[in-house]
């Protein structure tokens, strides 16, 4: 096992698992009365967030704290980044007052890959690197669609999953293909030609099983779950679509359309939603919608990740201890 967890690309069907399955039982802890437990006392976890962020930040935070661990927060406008430090020196900074876990979230792609090798001594948590991963918001959307068809007596595979939006600049979009590629699930990605080329279905072959549509009807049609993604507004460097409207208009996803096409399917979306641009609100405060679990879910599955990669700090340096 990893003593990072950089990306879902790098993790086996097994590891994905683990993590799931300790994510779940994590819930629990968040519905007692006293939400601790002691299990990270004496680890420091800092929160490096220099893109905006709510809940990825609030949960991480959160989760530190419920494992008893002592966690800092920085963000990009408050930290010397501002007068000119580059990353790797303000994380070497960091690096120097030991603590055991970083949790960067980084506008880079690849940023903290670049931070996990050259900073070794600490284990990198990626919280969301540009347009590339962010790993355990698709661990928190694995967590949710496994208590929801648990209930149902299914698994976590032989789902059919829709993720509609801006898949191109979308890091949970590409996390949850290969999360969902690693179950063996099948992914219809949904979307317009210049967010969802075509190529999309051979750029993963032997990753996932990804069929494209540019077809709402089509691409949802019988799919047990609905992915919604915002447009990634901050990550369009042209102009993409020629309006927001126009993209509402045929790519809006409503409670009368799967109603029609795809009646069982619940709704995820990882927030923040632009209500009336790609989802009705109906939809996503109606009873197909798990996006408050997701949010709950995304604590536990951080306990999980925060609690794992202590767990393996300490086997590594006992293994150098005995040596
Ligand atoms: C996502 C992100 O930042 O990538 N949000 C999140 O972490 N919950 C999705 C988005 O910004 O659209």
């Amino acid at each position: 096992m990893p003593n990072h967890l950089l990306g879902i690309a790098e993790l086996t069907k097994e590891e994905l698992m683990a993590f799931v399955e300790n994510g779940y039982h994590f819930i629990e802890v968040s519905e007692r009365s006293i939400k601790k437990v002691p299990t990270l006392r004496g680890k420091t976890i800092i929160n490096f967030f220099a893109e905006a962020s709510t809940r990825t930040r609030a949960s991480f935070e959160i989760a530190g704290k419920r494992l008893s661990a002592d966690t800092i927060n920085l963000g990009g406008s408050g930290t010397s980044q501002s007068k000119g430090e580059t990353l790797y020196d303000t994380l070497q900074t960091l690096q120097a007052m030991n603590p055991d876990i970083v949790v960067l979230r980084h506008s880079g792609s690849g940023a903290p890959h670049f931070l996990a090798r050259s900073l070794p001594r600490t284990s990198i948590v990626n919280a969301g690197d540009g347009a590339h991963e962010h790993p355990t918001q698709a661990l928190l959307d694995c967590v949710t669609l496994y208590d929801h068809f648990k209930r149902e007596g299914r698994s976590l595979e032989g789902l059919k999953i829709a993720i509609v939006g801006d898949i191109l600049h979308s890091r949970v979009a590409r996390s949850n293909i290969y999360a969902h590629g690693l179950l063996g699930n099948t992914v219809h990605l949904v979307g317009p030609p210049p967010f969802v080329p075509k190529e999309f279905e051979t750029a993963y072959k032997g990753k996932a099983n990804v069929k494209v549509f540019h077809s709402i009807e089509e691409g949802l049609r019988g799919v047990d779950v609905v992915l919604v993604l915002r447009m990634q507004l901050e990550r369009h460097d042209e102009s993409f679509i020629s309006s927001l409207e126009e993209y509402t208009r045929w790519y809006f996803v409503s409670r009368k359309l799967l109603s029609r096409i795809a009646p069982g399917a619940v709704v995820l979306h990882p927030g923040p939603i632009n209500r009336g641009v790609e989802v009705e609100t109906a939809l996503i405060d109606g009873p197909q919608s798990l996006v408050t679990k997701q949010v709950t879910h995304g604590v536990a599955v951080r306990m999980a990740v925060l609690h794992y990669l202590c767990k393996t700090q300490a086997k590594l340096s006992n293994e150098v201890g005995e040596k």
